[in-house]
């Protein structure tokens, strides 16, 4: 099993549709996949269309009260419900980890897809650092955009140091361009000082902007389902299989 943890402290950049693309990517591709919306905005679960009130959640997971239960979109894709209040308890660090490797024992996972929510890594134990003390590897979508990318100089120290105190075994994968327009001047002026400067922290893949997601998500589909040769399909595809190739699994 791999963790795999979806990161920005910023919001709308591109966490939850890439949670959901990788998520169906890979299970299409014949992996077992598990999806953890570790948000209390609840869009992971929003997406998959899970009532407001579903009584099984992420929340219910972790504190161990009665029965928890997985949406399963299919043979080998499920989902683990967020919560609105999952913000309200204070959890240990590593409290996650155990729970998810629990439930690994009885469900045999290839992947688990930890969609975060856009909050600043401070240190203190939030949702943020616990997804990234249990994980494998991390990775980031930016924008083309000043403050996406400025956002890079606090989240980037905040994952060294989550790897040097707490988990050394977390590998971050890279950030990657989501929403983006190529044939503007900003996406070359970015990429080319993202080569330049910081080669070893991209991905290649990056995602174009496409309507096409929005339409997804207004049918609580995936862009595959709606769009399987649109442009952003065939770019979640590609950062799929990259991400395979860096994990070489
Ligand atoms: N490649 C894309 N093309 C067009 N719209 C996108 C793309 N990626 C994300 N969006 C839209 O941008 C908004 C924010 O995306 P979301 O995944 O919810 O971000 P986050 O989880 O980081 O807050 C959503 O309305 C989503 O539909
Ligand atoms: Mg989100």
């Amino acid at each position: 099993m791999k963790i795999l943890s979806i990161i920005t402290e910023k919001g709308g950049v591109g966490k939850t549709t890439t949670s959901i693309h990788l998520g169906a990517s890979f299970s299409e591709m014949g992996y077992k996949v598990l999806q953890i919306d570790f948000d209390a905005q609840r869009n992971l679960s929003m997406g998959y269309r899970i009532d407001r009130d579903y009584p099984y959640t992420i929340k219910n997971f972790l504190d161990k009260t009665g029965d928890f239960r997985l949406t399963q979109k299919k043979d080998n894709l499920f989902i683990l419900a967020g919560d609105r209040n999952i913000e309200k308890d204070k959890y240990s660090r590593y409290e996650l980890k155990e729970r998810i490797d629990f439930l690994n024992s009885k469900m045999n996972l290839d992947f688990v897809i930890i969609d975060c929510p856009p909050r600043p890594l401070t240190g203190g134990v939030g949702l943020g650092e616990m997804a990234l003390s249990c994980s494998d590897y991390v990775i980031s979508p930016i924008e083309a955009e000043m403050y996406s990318i400025e956002g890079i100089n606090e989240l980037f120290p905040s994952i060294q140091r989550i790897i040097k105190e707490h988990n050394n075994k977390l590998k971050f994968l890279g950030f990657f361009f989501n929403k983006v327009l190529t044939n503007t001047r900003n996406f070359r002026e970015y990429t080319e000082k993202a080569n330049s400067q910081a080669r070893n922290y991209f991905l290649t893949s990056f995602i174009r902007q496409d309507v096409n997601v929005e339409n997804a998500k207004k049918e609580g589909k995936t862009i595959f389902q709606v769009a399987p040769h649109s442009r952003a399909s065939l770019d979640f595809n590609e950062l799929a299989t990259e991400i395979l190739k860096e994990i070489n699994i």
